[in-house]
């Protein structure tokens, strides 16, 4: 399927989303910056934005997840952009200061890394931003905000939803697809028992895979055996599994020293926001081979494993991520929420907010 084609049959499918784009009004002038995953469904949205005259500085939240194609898609559109897929983090924390020497009146974000950067530097032109990830929510609780924050994430359509029901799905998905392996005798420890981690458990069982569960908050680890997986100590389970998903959010959560004792051959996967959630980087006397596409292969001696993406949000990086159905529900309720910001956000004080009812729920039936 060409780039267009594919584009022509997600739209037909984003019907939430055009919808809110039917609503926006005339956005002639109004600037937004986005740091987003930069995948073709965003494109339901972000042309829908141009086509009302809005104006766009396009950076990533992740690297790994942009498709050049959609970047040059966008610029063909009138929208200036610093993103390409793989950029080195130099290139990446550069784009993220043009994003804002651009001087934005809007953030729309997954992650916070303008925010963080804006908050404590000397720039005042945004108006408003749109946080859509449970790392950018905790990384602004901790800045001083001069502007008004909008939280989309916690709505239960958006964390209930994606988070819980399409992340583990869609990784599983990529995995059967990329190893050509089912998760059948299998063990699936996840660490890390939020909504993707729940949605990331439920799903490995339904494919085959039997589930424990590291989760190192006790009332989430009780979640976790009530939900009736096994729960064990990272440091115990890591040599049992033949799959560890990292699903927390945190850098260095899979360490080192606990890659050294996974079985010969098991794989390990990430689908937390942070790439660095596995320590990869410090396995420096392992040789890399990518055997397979999105399969690298850690090898020194007899002991290896292999690394999906190798430790990029595997989902997003191997897989398809979300079904259409479901994304056009995330991305009606980020476009609901752009809406808002553009329109209403002035009657706001600084601070954390989350995203009033009223901005997201007639779009939602
Ligand atoms: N791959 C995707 O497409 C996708 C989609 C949505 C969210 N995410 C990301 O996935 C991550 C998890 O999301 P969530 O909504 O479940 O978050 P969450 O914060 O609700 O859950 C994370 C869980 O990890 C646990 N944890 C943290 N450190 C741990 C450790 N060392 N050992 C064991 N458990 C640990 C926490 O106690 C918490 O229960 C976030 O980074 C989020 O941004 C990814």
């Amino acid at each position: 399927m060409d780039f267009i084609q594919e584009l022509a049959w997600n739209n037909r499918h984003m019907v939430r989303t055009a919808n809110v784009v039917a609503q926006l009004g005339d956005c002639t002038g109004k600037k937004m910056a986005v740091s987003t995953h930069l995948d073709i469904k965003m494109l339901a949205f972000y042309e829908g934005y141009l086509r009302q005259g809005g104006e766009l500085f396009v950076t990533t939240c992740n690297p790994t997840t942009v498709r050049d194609e959609v970047v040059e898609y966008l610029v063909s559109l009138g929208a200036e952009a610093n993103a390409h897929k793989n950029m080195s983090d130099k290139a990446w924390q550069q784009s993220l200061h043009d994003a804002l020497d651009w001087q934005p009146h809007y953030l729309c974000e997954f992650g916070a890394q303008l925010g963080s950067i804006y908050h404590q530097g000397a720039g005042n032109s945004v108006i408003a931003s749109l946080e859509g990830t449970g790392s950018g929510v905790s990384a602004l609780k901790s800045v001083k905000l001069k502007h008004p924050v909008f939280n989309w994430d916690d709505l239960d359509a958006k964390e209930g939803l994606h988070n819980r029901h399409m992340v583990g799905l869609t990784a599983w998905q990529a995995f059967m697809e990329r190893t050509h392996l089912s998760l059948h005798e299998k063990k699936v420890l996840i660490i890390g028992y939020g909504l993707v981690g729940q949605g990331c458990a439920f799903s490995a069982k339904a494919f085959g895979g039997q589930v424990m569960v590291a989760e190192r908050a006790p009332s989430r680890a009780l979640q976790a055996a009530y939900d009736g997986w096994h729960c064990e100590s990272l440091n115990d389970a890591v040599s049992q599994a033949d799959v560890v998903v990292t699903a927390t959010g945190v850098s260095g959560v899979l360490s080192e020293q606990m890659l050294t004792k996974l079985k010969a051959g098991a794989f390990v996967m990430n689908v937390g926001h942070v790439s660095h959630e596995i320590r990869l980087d410090a396995m420096t006397d392992y040789q890399v081979t990518e055997l397979m596409p999105e399969i690298f292969e850690y090898r020194q001696g007899e002991h290896f494993f292999y690394a999906l993406s190798n430790g990029a949000m595997f989902n997003l990086t191997a897989g398809y991520g979300d079904s259409l159905n479901a994304f056009d529900v995330s991305l009606a309720l980020m476009a609901a929420g752009v809406k808002h910001i553009v329109e209403q956000s002035e009657a706001f004080p600084a601070g954390m907010h989350m995203l009033p009812e009223t901005a997201w729920k007639p779009f939602l039936a």
